[in-house]
């Protein structure tokens, strides 16, 4: 039925119906965020630049190391994996609950992906499953810090000593994560962080590599800008010099000073978002908890602080007649947005043709990856946008309950 008129909509409406669409995410932008881009237009200077480096400064005065910003996690992970200098046949362990680019960029520097499977209760990447992925060609693990709960470094990191390989983190989702008393990031080889609209802090798009070694880091910073040995800041401000080399090709992927603006107000804002996660985050499994045929992930069997970026579900296939895309489109009905994060990587048309992967070589991904799907949490919710994303949730089952 047509939904423009919408008197005829609310005929159509399932009973009880939220009145506007609740959206999946939506950042948290104030007056200190829109004062800083304002400033940063008026300033004449709008790309990479002095809100850069401040920006990357608040990052290492919070995990040390070296800050190298970047125009999104993307970015960041494929100039970490290029500046490895894989060789064709070298191969990275990805996860295969992840976004598409923790693989692609792989791809994208001549290497191959492999693919771990992840924990059922988890989806943390399973440290068990890399240790038999690993040959004589493996140069790196890279674990997905899912949902804001931290992947078990210590297990990985036992196997990246024995083997001698890297640990690349994929900090997209744990800005504010800690694992076993110590934030991601902190003690971390590299890490990489994203702030896409939907994470926890957000420049619009943006990302940030945190590392230990100077020269790797500086190695990023040239990767990040053609290849050449000074950005524009240092070329056009006041003192810097005309004269550039071109040490290798490389990428455009600097983040602009209109961007850091940004991320220099929510920076400041971490604790507050975390915080207000975490209420919501808790708040739902509470609520969760004696609803037959939603199962929200579990909490890691090791000491954690958890950044709740995602509240994710797995749906009961044996207790409802839907499927989960049609019950996401049930609760689209509802007024309520969703998000799928993620369907398995390794049944990607791309790596299941070059791999030869079926639903059997990472069981446990696959069986997520048809049943999850995340609810919204974001700062901006209030409890009564919660108890309307739990009562619509409880009604599309009530509708299509087995019997
Ligand atoms: C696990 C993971 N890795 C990497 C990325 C890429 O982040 P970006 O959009 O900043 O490139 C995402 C994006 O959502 C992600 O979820």
């Amino acid at each position: 039925m047509s939904t423009a008129d919408p008197a005829q909509a609310r005929a159509a409406a399932p009973a009880g119906r939220r009145e506007t669409f609740l959206p999946f995410s939506r950042p948290t932008i104030e007056d200190d965020e829109i004062a800083q881009v304002v400033d940063s237009l008026r300033s004449g200077w709008i790309t990479t630049g002095p809100k850069v480096t401040r920006f990357e400064e608040m990052f290492t005065e919070r995990l040390g190391g070296h800050a190298v910003a970047v125009a999104s996690a993307t970015a960041g992970l494929h100039v970490t994996i290029a500046a490895l200098d894989p060789k064709p046949g070298d191969e990275f362990i990805v996860p295969a609950m992840t976004w598409a680019s923790t693989a692609n960029v792989v791809e994208l520097c001549g290497a191959r992906t492999v693919f771990a499977d992840v924990h059922p209760d988890t989806l943390q990447i399973d440290a068990d499953d890399v240790a038999r992925r690993i040959t004589k060609r493996t140069r790196a693990i890279l674990p997905v810090h899912y949902a804001g709960q931290p992947a078990d470094l210590d297990a990985l990191r036992a196997l990246a000593d024995a083997h001698g390989l890297t640990i690349i983190e994929d900090a997209a989702h744990a800005l504010g994560t800690a694992y076993k008393g110590v934030e991601i990031g902190r003690d971390s080889e590299v890490a990489v962080y994203s702030f896409h609209p939907i994470k926890n802090v957000t420049t619009g798009e943006g990302g940030m590599v945190v590392c230990r070694d100077e020269a790797f880091a500086d190695r990023l910073r040239r990767l990040r800008f053609h290849g050449v040995s000074k950005d524009a800041w240092k070329r056009y401000r006041k003192g810097g010099g005309p004269r550039y080399d071109v040490l290798e090709p490389a990428w455009k992927y600097n983040m602009m000073d209109l961007q850091a603006a940004l991320g220099l107000e929510q920076m400041k804002k971490l604790e507050r978002f975390n915080a207000r996660r975490t209420e919501l985050g808790e708040r739902y499994h509470r609520l969760f908890a004696d609803v037959d045929g939603i199962a929200p992930l579990g909490h890691v069997p090791y000491e954690a602080l958890h950044a709740w970026h995602l509240y994710v579900v797995r749906l009961d296939l044996d207790a409802c007649t839907l499927d989960r895309d049609a019950f996401m489109g049930a609760l689209t009905e509802e007024n309520i947005g969703t998000g799928l994060h993620f369907p398995a990587l390794h049944m990607a048309t791309y790596y299941r043709e070059k791999y030869g992967h079926d639903p059997d070589t990472l069981p446990n991904a696959y069986r997520a990856g048809e049943t999850i799907f995340s609810l919204p949490l974001y700062p901006l919710m209030s409890e009564a946008d919660q108890d309307d994303v739990v009562d619509a949730v409880r009604r599309v089952l009530a509708a299509h309950r087995k019997a």
